[in-house]
C-alpha cells in the first residue's frame, strides 16, 4: 500500500473513532495510538526513510499537514468532552445548603462528676485546696504511715489488689493524707478526690473501682468540734438546711478517736423509708482525730499540732442526692439512665 492510501486510511479511520468517544480518557488513547511515539502516523512519517530525496520532501508536507488537522480535531474534541466532564462533576459535587442536618446531640455532665464538683466547691469555699495523689501506690503511704503495719488485722478489712509484695492500687484516698503531711507544713487544709480499688465483686451497692474524697485539717488547736462544723456545714450544702450529721463511734487505725457519719435520709428527711432501711439515717463517711502516731510518722510535731481526716464515699452520696437505688448504673453508661441528668 503506498504512503497517500496509508494516510487516507489513518485519516478517515481516527475521525471515525472521533466521533464515537464519550470521554477524555479513551480521547487520550486514541491521541497515543495515531500521534504518539509508536502511533500510527509518527511510524508513516518514520517511514520516509525509503523515499527517494526529491520525494521526501513532498511527502512530508503532506503528512505534516494531516498531522496538524487531526491533531486539531483532537484538540477541539478534548476541550469540549473536559468542559462537559468538569460540569457534571460540578453537578455532583453541588451542596444542598437548605437540607437539614443531624441533630447535635447535647451530652451531660455524669451525675457522680456533677456531685464531685458540687462537693469540691463546698470545700474549696471553706478555704480548702484540692490535691490529688497516684492510684497505684506505695504499701508504705496506704498503710504503713497510716498506722497499718504489715499483718495487722485491719488491712483484712480492705481487700487489696497487691501489683506486688510493696506496691497495691490503693484501698483509700488517706495515703495522699501522708504524703500531704510530709511534703507540707502546717497549716494544711486540703481535700483529695480520686479513684480507690477493693477486690470486691459488684452488687447495688459495691464496686471494685470507685471514688473518694479525703479531708485533712491540720493547725494547732483543732478539735472534733471544728470536724464536727466542716461535716455539718458539707451536709447542708450538698442537701439542704434541714440535713443533720450523726457521728458514731467507730476505729480506723490512722485516727482517734474515730466516728462513722450519717447524714438524714436525703430520699424521706428523716421519716424512715426504704433507702435508710427504716432508720431515717445514711452512713456516707469515715473521720476521725488524726492519730497522734501518724502525725508523728509524717513528720508534724503533735505536741503541737492536731488535726482530723475524713473520707467520703463520692458514689454513695450521689445515689442519695439523686435518689438512685443501685450503683452499677453508675458504672454502665446506659444512655437511658444518662439523659435523665440533661
Ligand atoms: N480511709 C477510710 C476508708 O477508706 C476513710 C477515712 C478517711 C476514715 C479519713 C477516717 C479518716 O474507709
Amino acid at each position: 500500500m503506498g504512503i497517500r492510501e496509508e494516510l487516507e486510511r489513518i485519516g478517515k479511520d481516527t475521525l471515525q473513532d472521533l466521533g464515537k468517544v464519550t470521554d477524555t480518557q479513551t480521547l487520550e488513547q486514541l491521541k497515543v495510538r495515531v500521534l504518539g511515539k509508536k502511533g500510527s502516523l509518527t511510524a508513516l512519517l518514520r517511514g520516509m526513510g525509503a523515499l527517494s530525496a526529491e520525494e521526501r520532501p513532498k511527502m512530508g508536507q503532506i503528512i505534516n499537514e494531516y498531522r496538524a488537522r487531526l491533531q486539531e480535531a483532537l484538540d477541539r474534541k478534548m476541550d469540549e468532552l473536559s468542559a462537559r466532564e468538569k460540569e457534571a462533576r460540578l453537578e455532583k459535587e453541588a451542596l444542598d445548603i437548605t437540607e437539614p442536618r443531624d441533630k447535635v446531640e447535647i451530652g451531660a455532665v455524669h451525675p457522680t462528676q456533677a456531685v464531685l464538683r458540687e462537693v469540691l466547691d463546698c470545700f474549696t469555699g471553706l478555704g480548702f485546696e484540692v490535691v490529688e495523689g497516684p492510684e497505684v501506690e506505695l504499701d508504705h503511704y496506704n498503710f504503713e504511715l497510716l498506722n497499718l503495719p504489715k499483718n495487722h488485722p485491719a488491712r483484712d478489712a480492705q481487700d487489696t489488689f497487691y501489683v506486688d509484695d510493696n506496691i497495691v492500687m490503693r484501698t483509700h484516698t488517706s495515703p495522699v493524707q501522708a504524703r500531704v503531711m510530709l511534703s507540707r507544713k502546717p497549716p494544711i487544709r486540703v481535700v483529695c478526690p480520686g479513684r480507690v480499688f477493693r477486690a470486691d465483686e459488684i452488687d447495688a451497692t459495691h464496686s471494685p473501682v470507685f471514688h473518694q474524697i479525703e479531708g485533712l485539717v491540720i493547725d494547732e488547736n483543732v478539735t472534733m468540734g471544728d470536724l464536727k462544723g466542716t461535716l455539718d456545714a458539707f451536709a447542708r450544702k450538698l442537701y439542704g438546711e434541714d440535713i443533720t450529721t450523726r457521728f458514731r463511734p467507730s476505729f480506723f487505725p490512722f485516727t482517734e478517736p474515730s466516728a462513722e457519719v450519717d447524714l438524714t435520709c436525703f430520699n424521706c428527711r428523716g421519716k424512715g423509708c426504704r433507702m435508710c432501711k427504716g432508720t431515717g439515717f445514711i452512713e456516707v463517711l469515715g473521720c476521725g482525730m488524726v492519730n497522734p502516731h501518724v502525725l508523728e510518722m509524717c513528720g508534724i510535731d503533735p505536741e503541737k499540732y492536731s488535726g482530723f481526716a475524713f473520707g467520703i464515699g463520692l458514689e454513695r452520696i450521689t445515689l442519695l442526692r439523686y435518689g438512685i437505688t443501685d450503683m452499677r448504673l453508675l458504672y454502665e453508661g446506659d444512655l437511658r439512665f444518662l439523659r435523665q441528668f440533661r
